[in-house]
């Protein structure tokens, strides 16, 4: 890429700026992938010179686990440090807009600019407003992007008006609304095993699938997040936008072309099919939240959720999803299963073994890769069946997973927005969750114990449809 480009990070001396942009800047840069003619441009209230700028993302990539996948190279940070500038003020100001002008005039040449917005929504109105009246907005001299990131909206209402605001000041195709789990590596690639090969996808509907089951779960509590966490809850935190996601890529049609649009709009009818049931919704919270650190101690907040939905539509009429996610369960683990019917004619009914369903696992962390399970012979003079897994392993590949955010950086700089949300998707996403949330007031919160999968209730949710919830196997892809 010649044209040169400038990066403005709003928040760059924020959470999410060490957690994830600076290190994945880094990423982008050793891996080539940055522009020539860079420019990156970080804001907060902190005042901090260029060179004390540079200092700090400088510590911030040496931070253990930072990098935990390879070592930083230090010719590669240096470079990267020396395009690293930034500006301070309060960014409901108009002089910081000023300054900042000012230093993206400073290489006097014509640049693309991507605003990442690593700050509060409630600054967002703000920020639009000032891009617009200073001319940072405007794309005379090349393209400017806006990201936001999750939350974008807090239910259907705000999110509509946040889209609004959007659609003030930008076309859709400068907006990167990110949900870092599109950029994951283990998601996008049930894509390619769905509509590259022509092994499973025929199978994939009411005649071969029994239902589907979605495990998203962390063995930890909310940690220092509790402010945050104890306003918004599970389902908001993570059902209304990666579950969400999950479901829609491992059940929609397949798009007519790989283009943003296609994609997108397969995504967008298949949440647009989902149906949420009110009857079979449990909402829980892990005993001890309420001592959590900045948790009110009468809260009421979810930390855990267990639903079961369907697709109304002809290829899934019947088959049901069930899902639980949650804070504080027995293991850290994320995968979708596709659990298949069993074969009623049965030329093996007569043993024991073997006898359990087909699954097709999509394991989306940890250990991550596919799973199929499987009837197998149990070698020997007698004829035995026993369960079976074939798999698919990243880790087998030694390929290391690029970081979400690096893979979404790039996606931005080259204009494409496959993998982002757009207006019309969030909002049917909260479609979907703002009926649960309703439920959610009106219900009774369950307990559950810290270590466990979740309380008793979610097993009723499963249970009463005569399945049950499948308990992530420890050794997948685990060498
Ligand atoms: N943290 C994550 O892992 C994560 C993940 C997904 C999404 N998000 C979203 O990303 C956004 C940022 O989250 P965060 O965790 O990074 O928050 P944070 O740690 O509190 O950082 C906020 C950043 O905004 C800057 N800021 C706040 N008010 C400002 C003002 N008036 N003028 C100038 N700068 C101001 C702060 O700069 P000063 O410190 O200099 O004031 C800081 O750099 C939120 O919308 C959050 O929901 C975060």
């Amino acid at each position: 890429m010649q044209e040169s480009f400038s990066l403005v990070i709003f928040g760059a001396t924020g959470n999410l700026a060490q957690l994830k942009l600076i290190p994945a800047l880094y990423d982008l840069a050793e891996a080539n992938l940055l522009p020539e003619k860079v420019s990156i441009v970080g804001i907060g209230r902190k005042e901090l010179s260029d060179e004390e700028f540079r200092q700090y993302s400088n510590d911030v990539l040496h931070k253990p686990n930072r990098h935990h996948q390879h070592p930083i190279k230090e010719e590669v940070a240096e470079k990267l440090l020396e395009k690293m500038h930034y500006v301070s003020g309060d960014i409901g100001k108009k002089e910081l807009y000023e300054k900042l002008d000012e230093k993206l005039k400073e290489d006097k040449s014509c640049s693309n600019r991507m605003f990442y917005l690593a700050t509060y929504p409630e600054l967002y109105p703000t920020v639009f407003n000032h891009l617009e009246e200073t001319g940072l907005n405007s794309q005379k001299c090349g393209f400017v992007r806006v990201i936001i990131e999750k939350p974008i909206g807090s239910d259907l209402d705000s999110a509509k008006k946040l889209n609004q605001l959007l659609a003030e000041y930008y076309a859709e195709d400068q907006i990167y609304r990110l949900d870092h789990y599109l950029g994951r590596e283990t998601l996008q690639n049930i894509l390619s095993f769905r509509f590259a090969n022509n092994l499973f996808e025929p199978m994939i509907n009411k005649d071969h699938v029994d239902h589907i089951q979605i495990t998203a779960a962390e063995d930890f509590g909310i940690g220092m997040r509790g402010g945050y966490y104890d306003s918004v809850g599970a389902l908001k935190d993570v059902g209304q936008n990666h579950i969400l996601q999950m479901i829609a890529l491992a059940t929609m049609e397949a798009p007519t072309s790989f283009t943003n649009q296609d994609v997108t709009d397969k995504r967008i009818k298949l949440l647009k099919e989902l149906a949420p049931e009110m009857d079979r919704l449990v909402f829980a919270q892990y005993e001890g939240y309420l001592n959590e650190r900045s948790v009110n101690p009468d809260s009421n907040n979810d930390t855990f959720f267990a639903f079961r939905t369907h697709i109304n539509n002809k290829r899934f009429e019947g088959v049901p999803i069930y899902v639980r996610a949650g804070k504080a369960l027995k293991r850290t683990v994320t995968e979708i299963t596709i659990v298949f019917k069993k074969d009623s004619q049965h030329l093996f009914s007569h043993l024991n073994g073997g006898k359990e369903a087909n699954m097709l696992i999509y394991r989306i962390q940890p250990n991550e890769g596919i799973v199929l399970k499987f009837s197998s012979k149990t070698p020997g003079p007698d004829f035995k069946l026993q369960d079976e897994y074939m798999q698919y392993c990243y880790r087998q590949t030694a390929v290391s997973l690029p970081d979400p955010y690096l893979r979404l950086l790039v996606d931005a700089l080259r204009g494409d927005q496959t993998f982002f949300v757009d207006a019309e998707e969030v909002e049917a996403q909260w479609k979907f969750i703002d009926p649960l949330i309703a439920a959610r007031s009106k219900q009774k919160l369950v307990s559950y114990k810290a270590g466990s999968f979740g309380p008793e209730e979610a097993n009723q949710i499963i249970e009463a449809d005569g399945r049950k919830w499948i308990e992530p196997s420890v050794s997948f892809c685990s060498f």
